[in-house]
């Protein structure tokens, strides 16, 4: 047995851990850019609760909130433009994933003055501002990796960056923030944070640790999922949610994630579809493609769920998430070729994934 284990983010988890945490969020820094989307932020009441502990400690704060759904390289240089002229010494990322993977971008471009936006991509630099990531949804886990994963136009595809300087250094989960989601992106980002622990429990890159919080994780999942495809969940469910997304980051902050996140990104991009449910369409025939080379594994995962069989799971993912859209055979051509730049979930796979296993799996999907 060999591995290692660790992550430098301090969690405070539970009802008003911001409230009840002033102190430690408020020595972070002198002058805060609060990073956020529009609505989600102020709707789910954590930037009432983040800017009442700053005015409370007597600590400035700038906010930024114009990160998109699926944050943009143009974005994050504009933000950190801003953050350099405004002097700000730390970055508080309030929101889903995006804007908590914008403000890792922000941290590292606002602390690194001459760097290209692209160049976030070589995992070059050694140095960012200090980053507090407060989720509004429960999927991403964001709060917990390095990840900052965005749209790259040129690209035609979303990349990943991330350090062990973009871990965010305190992360306040509190699912009361996701009691106003809805049903589309409760499903959606609550698919993405099961992924999130399924795939980092089937990772090459997974390990003894890693396992066990993932084994955790997939049984919660499955402790809320039924009531999650109905859309009826009590406080307890969006606790439970929240702590699978948690978890889910953890573990991916370890073991990465697979192909099935490198191969969601292509309908993000071209369909539109949220990234959870992205990777949720793919999972029934991921699962499948796997099943030779992590029997164990997977049989455990479904026991975990109370599932009998992948299709009966994958079923009820469908009831949440619907069929996965007709591909034409070009597009399966496009798609094929874009989730190759995936390299490094091509190789934590279990299953050996090559190009021509890739067009399998999208000709079976769709
Ligand atoms: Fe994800």
């Amino acid at each position: 047995m060999e591995f290692s284990f660790g992550i430098p983010t301090k969690i405070y988890f539970g009802k008003d851990c911001i409230a009840k945490n002033a102190g430690v969020l408020a020595a972070v820094g002198s002058k805060a850019m609060i990073v956020t989307g529009k609505h989600s932020a102020k709707a789910s009441g954590a930037l009432d609760d983040v800017t009442a502990v700053l005015e409370a400690e007597k600590k400035e704060y700038v906010i930024f909130d114009e990160i998109e759904n699926n944050p943009s390289v143009e974005t994050v240089a504009k933000a950190a433009d801003i953050a350099r002229a405004e002097k700000v010494d730390f970055v508080i990322g309030i929101g889903g994933g995006s804007p908590i993977d914008a403000s890792k971008a922000i941290a590292v471009l606002a602390a690194n003055t001459d760097m290209a936006v692209t160049d976030l991509f070589k995992n070059a630099f050694t140095k960012a501002l200090p980053i507090v990531g407060v989720p509004t949804t429960a999927g991403t886990g964001s709060e917990a990796t390095p990840y900052s994963v965005l749209l790259r136009k040129d690209m035609q595809t979303k990349v990943s960056f991330g350090t062990k300087d973009t871990y965010p250094v305190y992360a306040f989960v509190d699912a009361k923030y996701t009691y106003s989601l809805g049903k589309g992106s409760t499903i959606s980002t609550a698919v993405d944070a099961f992924t999130h622990a399924f795939e980092g429990y089937l990772a090459n890159r997974s390990t003894v640790i890693s396992d066990s919080f993932a084994t955790t994780a997939i049984k919660a999942f499955g402790k809320s999922m039924r009531k999650l495809a109905k859309f009826e969940l009590d406080e307890a469910d969006r606790e439970n949610l929240m702590l699978v997304s948690l978890l889910g980051g953890i573990i991916i902050s370890q073991t990465g994630v697979t192909i099935a996140h490198g191969m969601g990104y292509c309908y993000t991009y071209f369909k539109g579809i949220p990234h959870g449910a992205a990777n949720g369409l793919i999972m029934r025939e991921y699962m499948k493609l796997n099943y030779d080379v992590a029997k164990d594994k997977i049989d455990n995962a479904l026991s975990l769920l109370g599932c009998e069989s992948i299709d009966e799971f994958a079923d009820i993912l469908a009831e949440m998430l619907g069929q996965p859209p007709k591909l034409t055979d070009e597009e399966i051509e496009l798609y094929t070729k874009l989730t190759q730049i995936q390299k490094g979930s091509m190789a934590n796979t279990p299953h050996k994934i090559d190009a021509e296993v890739i067009k399998g799996l999208w000709s079976s999907i769709r």
